[in-house]
């Protein structure tokens, strides 16, 4: 029998060998901008901010960039609440600060207690665990409510979920769930695996299965989630979940 300790570690070493192969072989700001504009045929101040960024470590796929500023664009300006999952270094709640503007209200989370010193920095760090049900109803409502959720949390087939499921009911409609490193999903380390039962995107299957309800006659799987989902879009290792009120589709004939 082999203790889980060992099976942990080899499963960590696995999956720090498999993020290692995919590193862009280049520090340079001009080499990472340039790489993202020619493959993404992207150009935004996001990626000026990811590129140069002088803060603490930010950390992302290079796809990510062009994607965040799909989603997330139309609500830079005045008093946008968003929340992200997950703090570390604190390098990606510098990023939304200059992204978003002085007047966003934008608050992270994280389990590390290491994380409270960058409280109050470029945001509001609250410490606690994203399976915490009181915890994130507590910090949404010191938000006043939230716009935008960003889960780069734990990445772990068993929190995402229900984070999902405690956090969207509070989300504004209009608003935007977002999920990242959805790789994860097909790691053992992270509770997920090839075609597993566990894999996230099993979950997702749901959300489009209870989207689709009008054509089949199964009950919704998700009706905290999907009786207010209106998009669902799936790129590399991200999804996303818009919220908005859901109308039964119908169609018309017009022309002659
Ligand atoms: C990938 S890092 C976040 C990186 C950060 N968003 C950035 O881009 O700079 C993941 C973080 O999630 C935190 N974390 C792990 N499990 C968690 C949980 N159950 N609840 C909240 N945070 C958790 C870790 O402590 C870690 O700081």
């Amino acid at each position: 029998m082999i203790p889980n300790i060992l099976i942990n570690w080899y499963r960590t070493k696995r999956s720090n060998e498999r993020i290692r192969q995919f590193s862009f072989n280049s520090d340079a700001t001009s080499d990472i901008k340039r790489d993202i504009q020619e493959k993404y045929k992207h150009d935004s101040q996001l990626l000026d901010l990811f590129a140069n960024n002088k803060g603490g470590i930010v950390h992302k796929w290079h796809h990510y960039i062009p994607l965040y500023d799909r989603y997330f664009s139309s609500f830079r300006g005045p008093k946008i609440r968003f929340l992200e999952i997950g703090v570390s270094n604190g390098g990606s709640l510098h990023l939304w600060r200059k992204y978003f503007g002085d007047d966003a209200i934008i608050f992270g989370i994280d389990i590390n207690p290491k994380c409270e010193k960058l409280n109050g920095l470029d945001g509001q760090v609250r410490i606690g665990s994203q399976t915490d049900r009181c915890f994130l109803e507590s910090v949404v409502k010191e938000m006043g409510g939230v716009d935008i959720i960003l889960d780069d949390g734990s990445h772990h087939m068993d929190h995402i979920p229900a984070t999902l499921k405690y956090l969207f009911p509070h989300l504004s409609y209009g608003g935007i769930y977002m999920i990242e490193d959805l790789h994860a999903a097909y790691w053992r380390r992270f509770g997920g695996g090839y075609r597993s039962k566990n894999n996230f995107f099993r979950f997702a299957m749901d959300l489009i299965d209870d989207m689709h309800h009008w054509y089949h006659r199964n009950k919704l799987k998700q009706a905290a989630i999907s009786k207010d989902c209106s998009g669902i879009h799936i790129h590399d290792s991200i999804l996303v979940l818009e919220k908005n009120k859901v109308f039964k589709p119908v169609h018309s004939r017009v022309g002659v």
